[in-house]
């Protein structure tokens, strides 16, 4: 992988997260949405840094969730992406892995999920290989009407990994 530095976000950093997901998914948010998720879970909120220049993003919330008749903490990936100058470099699969590790040691989750266009096959590859199976299918679930896959995982990563780079 290039030199690319993967942390969690200074909170200077929040801006530059507003701008790379706005020009890499057609799903945003007000600013104070990441605001509010950085102050929340800043160890899973995570940027991948090239110098000083912010080329990628994850960030996560953890809820509580019923399960199998026991609660647990459940990740969800809100949001990830690399700038399309710095994809298929392995920044992707490293923010996911870095998101998810924290998730599981700083807030305890032990599942992760996430939502995904069911035509999204770059991200589905990704998810795959990371471990996580497609749970099930939320019709019409973005806005232009696309249908997304539910993906989960349990966590720690890596029970389940299929393969590794
Ligand atoms: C999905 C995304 C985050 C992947 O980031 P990335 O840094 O390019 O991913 P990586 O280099 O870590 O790739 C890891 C694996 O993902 C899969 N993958 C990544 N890009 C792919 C592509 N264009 N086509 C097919 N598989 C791809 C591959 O399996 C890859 O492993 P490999 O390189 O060993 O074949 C990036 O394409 C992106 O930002 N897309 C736009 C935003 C988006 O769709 N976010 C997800 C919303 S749910």
């Amino acid at each position: 992988m290039l030199s690319v530095e993967v942390r969690p976000a200074d909170p200077s950093e929040v801006d530059d997260v507003i701008r790379l997901n706005r020009l890499t998914l057609p799903e945003n948010y007000p600013p104070q949405f990441f605001y509010e998720i950085f102050n929340q879970y800043p160890q899973a909120f995570v940027v991948a840094k090239s110098g000083t220049l912010t080329v990628g993003y994850i960030m996560m919330r953890v809820e509580k969730s019923l399960s199998v008749l026991k609660w647990v903490n459940r990740a969800h990936v809100i949001s990830v992406a690399v700038h399309p100058s710095y994809r298929r470099m392995g920044i992707g699969r490293a923010l996911m892995m870095a998101s998810c590790a924290a998730s599981y040691s700083a807030y305890q989750a032990t599942e992760v999920y996430l939502e995904v266009r069911i035509t999204n096959d770059a991200a589905i590859s990704l998810y795959k290989k990371l471990g996580f199976n497609v749970h099930s299918t939320n019709r019409g679930y973005y806005s232009d009407g696309e249908d997304a896959y539910v993906m989960r995982a349990e966590l720690p990563l890596g029970q389940t990994l299929q393969s590794q780079r």
